[in-house]
């Protein structure tokens, strides 16, 4: 039988992978994976794991792997069919007929639409004249209108149902309109009071990872306005847990890192200055689930939340949180500015800068506690430290700050900064030839290393194989870039289980859905166990070159292929023709 997909979709989402196996198997975390003993075999080491980010499980040792639902059908001995039943039971989730989802879908579709005309409405109210003292404020606050129309930021007007009334007109209904949280309805003596929700307020669209406009925020012009913020509500497409402002953008960031703020001004002054990895929770305590999104693209953040108790606390739990999930923290703390918006505009970007590369490399307390570890009135000991030094300070990327930190070194050491300087030079080099040697390894490892575990699973062309597995961890982690090849689908894939899978997950991303293995249907048990080995290996996004290299690697190969195909057909063909008497050559 075949569920819908949005019902699997729900079934999947509460029950995460780790739960369902923390009631068999007893997990530890490590990283951002879990491991545990294998149920399915008898093993003394930890071999089995659990990945949260993709849903899935593999045992390096049986090869065992696959979604919650193969789980359930391995561990319980059940057909697929009743391991969904088993799942909807453990949640009190119905079964449902198609209908229902499929209208709950259409449902979403339409206020999808809805936020992104009215985030179009707000944004040219706020070129027109009623627009003035909003722009005004933007401009006072330093905001160009690259960044304005950038984030699309608004203006709603100061009338009671400017929005509803041209909503309405769009042919949007009054119930649309309160399911998308943009109006208010209250009853009054007997009478229903039907308006506008942000009224007179700088509107932020809040976008979601995919870039649908998903809610609001409105900030008031009045300095001693208050609220100073009012925020969309929860609805069917905005769930506050799991989203992340400017997210969009800073999937693309090539940083490295993710700068946490705490509200959308802060996000918006670091994009302007060019800090274009800032994002911000909307209003509430950072969250287990934006962790996980966040430790899905980098493994480092710096957090800039504010000096006062509120924000200390704030920034000890989300610490705990980051390692938790495996992701260093990192923290700014800002001098004479209460936040990353007032400091940008008062001090500018180099500064930030400055305060971003202290906090990354910790250099100061990193060199001091290496000093800690030798005592530097022994000469061997001195020796000793000069090395580890120069290894350290070889990794710094800036020059100036070798300098500085050579001379330092140099002075604990009691040598000079020039026989210090020449020290990290020989670091340098010899971290290059090793970084260099460990590639060239990697490169040529014997092909039999990526051959599938399973008999019938074969790689004929690993070349091509290899490009297949990154592409679809990639597409996994971030289904963004399905965009980047249109043209590609499985069947140029060498590997067919690959293909099918890609053309899958291709099919959900198309439709608005989560972009996961975990539900898919129509693998073996063996197809799933290989599908999740390959994408486990890859947890991070790697980056659009990365994967149009891959793209390319990939259609080459299937054009090689193609190409020699058809000369054997024609060979063939030849020969068949030839063998035909009378005709051609003879
Ligand atoms: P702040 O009061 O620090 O505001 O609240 P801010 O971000 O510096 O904004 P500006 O610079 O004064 O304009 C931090 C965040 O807490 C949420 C908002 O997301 C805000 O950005 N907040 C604050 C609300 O949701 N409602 C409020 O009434 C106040
Ligand atoms: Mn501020």
């Amino acid at each position: 039988m075949a569920f819908p997909q949005a019902f699997l979709d729900e079934l999947i989402a509460r029950n995460p992978i780790e739960d369902v196996v923390g009631q068999y198997v007893q997990l530890k975390r490590s990283g951002a994976n879990y491991f545990g003993l294998c149920p399915f075999h008898g093993e003394k080491t930890a071999s089995f794991s659990v990945a949260p980010n993709k849903q899935m499980y593999y045992c390096f040792g049986c090869h065992k792997g696959g979604g919650v639902i193969n789980f359930i059908m391995e561990i319980e001995s059940l057909s697929y069919p009743d391991a969904v039943r088993f799942l909807a039971q453990r949640v009190n989730l119905e079964v449902p007929d198609d209908r229902e989802y499929e209208s709950r879908y259409r449902e979403q579709e339409r206020l999808w639409a809805l936020c992104k005309d009215a985030a179009r409405f707000f944004h040219d109210q706020l070129k027109s004249g009623d627009g003035q003292p909003a722009r005004a404020y933007l401009l006072r606050r330093g905001l160009d209108w690259n960044t304005v129309s950038r984030f699309g930021i608004g203006f709603a007007p100061d009338g009671w149902r400017s929005l509803a009334d041209a909503m309405e007109q769009k042919g949007y209904t009054r119930a649309e309109l309160l399911a998308a949280d943009l109006a208010v309805s209250k009853e009054k003596n007997g009478r229903t009071n039907f308006y506008d929700k942000f009224r007179n307020r700088v509107i932020f669209p809040l976008i979601d990872i995919r870039g649908n406009v998903v809610g609001f925020a409105g900030r008031t012009l009045d300095p001693d306005g208050k609220p100073k913020y009012i925020n969309s509500g929860e609805t069917l497409i905005f769930q506050k847990r799991k989203f992340l402002y400017a997210m969009n953008i800073v999937k693309k960031s090539k940083q490295g890192r993710i700068i946490l703020c705490e509200g959308p001004l802060d996000v918006i002054a670091c994009h302007q200055f060019g800090f274009d990895c800032a994002v911000a929770s909307q209003g509430t305590a950072l969250t287990e689930e934006q962790v996980n999104i966040i430790s899905k693209y980098v493994d480092q953040v710096v957090m800039t939340y504010d000096s006062d108790q509120a924000g200390q606390n704030a920034t000890q739990r989300a610490i705990d949180m980051f390692t938790k999930a495996g992701v260093k923290v990192k923290i700014l703390r800002l001098h004479d500015a209460k936040d990353p918006d007032e400091f940008l505009h008062k001090f500018g970007a180099d500064p930030f800068a400055v305060l971003l590369q202290g906090s990354e490399n910790q250099a100061d307390y990193r060199l001091l506690s290496i000093q800690g570890q030798y005592n530097l009135t022994v000469d061997e000991q001195r020796v000793e430290f000069s090395h580890k030094a120069a290894e350290l300070i070889s990794t710094f990327s800036n020059s100036v700050e070798r300098e500085i930190y050579a001379d330092r070194a140099a002075k604990a050491a009691g040598i000079s900064k020039d026989a210090m300087l020449l020290e990290v030079g020989k670091a340098y080099k010899k971290r290059q030839y090793r970084e260099k040697r460990q590639k060239e390894k990697r490169d040529l490892s014997p092909a039999a290393a990526i051959q599938p575990k399973f008999r019938e699973i074969r790689y004929d062309n690993l070349r091509s194989a290899r490009a297949e597995e990154n592409v679809l961890a990639q597409v996994l982690v971030e289904p963004a870039q399905f965009d980047l090849a249109p043209s590609l689908t499985g069947e140029s894939f060498s590997v067919p289980v690959l293909g099918r899978a890609y053309d899958a997950l291709r099919q959900r991303h198309k439709d608005g859905r989560t972009v996961s293995l975990a539900v898919l249907e129509g693998f073996t048990a063996d197809e799933m166990a290989h599908l999740s080995a390959v994408t486990g290996k890859m947890d991070r996004v790697a980056g659009d070159d990365a994967f149009r290299d891959c793209v390319s690697i990939i259609q080459e190969e299937h054009d090689k292929k193609n190409q020699s195909d058809s000369e054997t057909d024609l060979l063939a063909l030849q020969s068949r023709l030839k063998s035909k008497k009378g005709y051609g050559g003879k």
